[in-house]
């Protein structure tokens, strides 16, 4: 079996399959994948004793999630993920999306409680990403609605792969209004600016000169779009720093000697913050399953965390909806999934889906 499992690894490799999809326990289909073949998993385990899923009578011990005490499942999902580290290579990385739930009125923490765990079997943790659901349940009357699941970033090491300019958030280009006016990200005119240069007491004539025209090319460069943000800082009008020593500080010596100097923005654009508002998928809910990964969820640990070519792994597959987006995206996707009736699904998926994006 290993074999042949080996031989599907390489054909994605290869880029001879996009995707493959192994029917059975996760628990055992890792042991058989080759060391260091996956780039990135990412993927959302049954969360503990939350629902039951369409497996066979003969598999249901081997549901992840069942286990009757919090300490079995955070056991049994941390050996797994031992196993993941095994086959995931030195430079990749883990999503894992977990949600928590309630035991004896008593919130279990169980998101943490797994990710602590895993921390403690040697994981990197990078981010704990908060999925704001935008709609929350109402199941009790004395306490307030759920409206959050956790998505947790581990690496195996201190260096992986992070391709950050692939999920910046570029600045839009600011508009002109009334043929003049512009403003940066955060709303800096310039006004305020030219006003203090012009009343300035502290600056020469000539460095008055000077800080308008180099405001005036910072406004440009703002226009142009290829600034996002500046601030500019005044002798004599500003706060003063506190490494104003002009020895210690650079600026402090750009401020001494020409009167001023400007911080600024590039456009590269932010990153995304660790809040992620997504609406929860319920497209595939006809067909009885009900914890779907919506397309925009998978869309930056692809994009940062995956080069395209790359195997994308999701060892509690599903429906599918890891290795559909990892096609998406021009990376190959390798599910394992127990119930027949969900890979039946995910198969139906990916093939009608469309082809790879050119990204
Ligand atoms: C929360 S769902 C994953 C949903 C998926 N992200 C999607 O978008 O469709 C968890 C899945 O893990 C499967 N599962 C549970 N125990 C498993 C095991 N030991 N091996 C493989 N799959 C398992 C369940 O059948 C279920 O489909």
């Amino acid at each position: 079996m290993a074999f042949l499992y080996q031989q599907q690894v390489e054909a994605l490799n290869n880029g001879i399959e996009h995707f493959i999809i192994l029917t059975g326990n996760c628990n055992e289909i890792l042991d058989q994948l080759p060391d260091e073949s996956i780039n990135c998993v990412i993927t959302s385990p049954p969360y503990w004793q939350m629902r039951a899923y369409h497996v066979k009578e003969e598999h249901s011990d081997l549901v992840i999630g069942t286990e009757r005490k919090p300490e079995e499942y955070v056991k049994n999902l941390t050996l797994i993920f031992n196993k993941i580290k095994r086959v995931l290579k030195a430079d990749g990385s883990v999503w894992l999306n977990l949600g928590d739930k309630y035991h004896n009125k008593n919130l279990m923490g169980m998101p943490w409680r797994v990710a602590l765990a895993m921390q403690d079997d040697g994981w990197i943790l990078r981010n704990d990403v908060i999925w704001h659901q935008r709609k929350g349940t109402q199941s009790a009357k004395d306490r307030l609605r759920d409206m959050y699941e956790h998505i947790f970033h581990f690496v195996k090491n201190k260096k992986y792969y992070y391709d950050d300019d692939s999920i910046r958030i570029k600045p839009k280009k600011l508009p002109i209004i009334n043929g003049k006016q512009t403003i940066s990200a955060t709303g800096v005119s310039g006004k305020k600016y030219r006003k203090q240069i012009s009343e300035s007491e502290d600056l020469t004539q000539e460095e008055r000169k000077e800080a308008l025209k180099a405001l005036d090319e910072t406004l440009e460069k703002i226009r142009n779009g290829e600034l996002v943000d500046f601030r500019m800082t005044i002798r004599g009008t500003q706060r003063t720093y506190h490494s104003n020593n002009s020895k210690v500080s650079g600026r402090a010596k750009e401020l001494e000697t020409k009167g001023f100097f400007i911080l600024t923005s590039k456009a590269k654009g932010f990153l995304p913050s660790d809040i992620w508002d997504i609406v929860p998928e319920d497209q595939w809910r006809k067909d009885a399953h009900y914890a779907v990964f919506p397309a925009e969820l998978l869309r930056i640990p692809i994009l940062a965390t995956s080069r395209v070519g790359s195997i994308i792994l999701d060892p509690f597959m599903g429906t599918g909806s890891t290795i559909v987006a990892a096609n998406k995206f021009g990376r190959s996707g390798l599910g394992i999934e127990l119930s027949d009736q969900y890979v039946k699904i995910a198969e139906e998926r990916l093939n009608t889906n469309q082809p790879a994006l050119q990204i």
